[in-house]
């Protein structure tokens, strides 16, 4: 990410790095797979998510009946994928996989779903992003299991319905309020994941710590589980990074302190934030004095997309209490300001 060289700045920016880590690259991408959990026995509970869900799965089972059509929603790598496949492996269906920005014309939607063997799970990725055309041809599908196709051109052009497999639809959302109402009323099942305690993203480290045959102590696993961004995928790929630096400083044992003074190396401070979301916090509180700051000034400023900054960094320092949404703007919160280790500007006060 790049960041805007403001002299006054409380901390330099480090060197250049791909924006938003928690965003896909390619080794990233294997690891994901490589510890995503297979069942849901696997899948760390959070909340009501997953006993929920097992209800559902159980009761279409015995019904012999597909499950209703699931929306998964919620910050990246927290899980929607995983469950979506978990989904299809709990219900012994067919798993097809595609993204709404992979879905152009009304023929890509056809035939993916005139392709469904009966029963199968169709995980749609990025689902708030389908266009309108599709979006609308999915209704009757999801409704009536019905495909209207329009045949021939002009005055001489007819529809003819095509009968559609049972199926289930999962979708999965960063962004749940995009979504239109007629596409998210016709999901019986809808799921908010949020991120993780740091008792559950110990769990997770440890089971990942055991698939990657890493030696991780209770310390360690603690240290990684707290400054995660209560984030699964973000755990994950600390405990890789902080690995690497055991190999290589300590005995390959991931002790309480060999992973504070790897999260250390790696930028990752106290509350878990990493460079990123410090940079973002410090232009709203030195460049903005506090806020009220607008979001597309705050995306010009600190030269990240809007829907990163709403979707990756946002979420985590609203639900750490570092920043606020008021009608006006962002805002930093005391808190936020204490975090930066910074004094509560004169006049800031009006801001809480
Ligand atoms: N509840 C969980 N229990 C164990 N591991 C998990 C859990 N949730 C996520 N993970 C781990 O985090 C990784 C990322 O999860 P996943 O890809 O499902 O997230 P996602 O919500 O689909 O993210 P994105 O929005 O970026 O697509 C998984 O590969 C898995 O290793
Ligand atoms: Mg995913």
């Amino acid at each position: 990410m790049s960041v805007s060289r403001d002299p006054n700045f409380a901390s330099e920016p480090g060197p250049e790095e791909p924006m938003a880590e928690v965003r896909l690259a390619g080794a990233d991408e294997e690891l994901d797979r490589s510890l995503r959990p297979r069942r849901l026995a696997e899948f760390v509970n959070q909340r009501q998510v997953t006993s929920q869900l097992e209800v559902f799965i159980e009761a279409a089972r015995r019904r012999s009946e597909s499950l209703d059509h699931v929306l998964l929603a919620g910050p990246p790598g927290l899980g929607k994928t995983s469950l979506a496949q978990i989904i299809a492996a709990e219900l012994e269906a067919p798993f097809v996989q595609t993204a709404g920005p992979a879905l152009e014309r009304k023929a890509d939607i056809a035939s993916f779903l005139t392709a469904l063997e009966p029963g199968s799970v169709f995980f749609v990725d990025e689902i708030h992003r389908l266009n309108r055309a599709i979006e609308e041809t999915l209704y009757p599908a999801m409704e009536d299991r019905q495909l209207p196709i329009v045949l021939g051109q002009g005055a001489g052009a007819r529809t003819v319905t095509l009968d559609l497999p049972p199926f289930t639809l999962v979708g999965a959302t960063t962004r749940a309020g995009l979504l239109t109402t007629p596409l998210r009323d016709r999901f019986g099942v809808s799921q908010r994941l949020e991120h993780y305690e740091p008792d559950d993203l110990a769990r997770i480290v440890r089971r990942s710590a055991q698939i990657l045959e890493i030696e991780v102590r209770p310390e360690g696993e603690r240290a990684l589980a707290e400054r995660s961004r209560g984030t699964p995928r973000v755990a994950n790929r600390l405990l890789k990074r902080v690995r690497d630096f055991a190999e290589v400083r300590g005995e390959g044992v991931i002790t309480g302190a060999v992973a504070d003074q790897a999260l250390g190396l790696l930028e990752v401070d106290a509350a878990g934030l990493d460079r990123h979301d410090r940079t973002i916090l410090e232009t709203v509180a030195v460049k903005f004095g506090g806020g009220p700051v607008g979001l597309s000034t705050l995306s010009a400023a600190v030269d990240e997309e809007q829907e990163t900054i709403e979707d990756v960094y946002e979420p985590y320092l609203l639900q750490q209490g570092l920043i606020k949404r008021t009608p006006r703007g962002r805002v930093i919160t005391e808190r936020g300001f204490e975090h930066l280790g910074l004094e509560v500007p004169e006049g800031a006060a009006t801001l809480f």
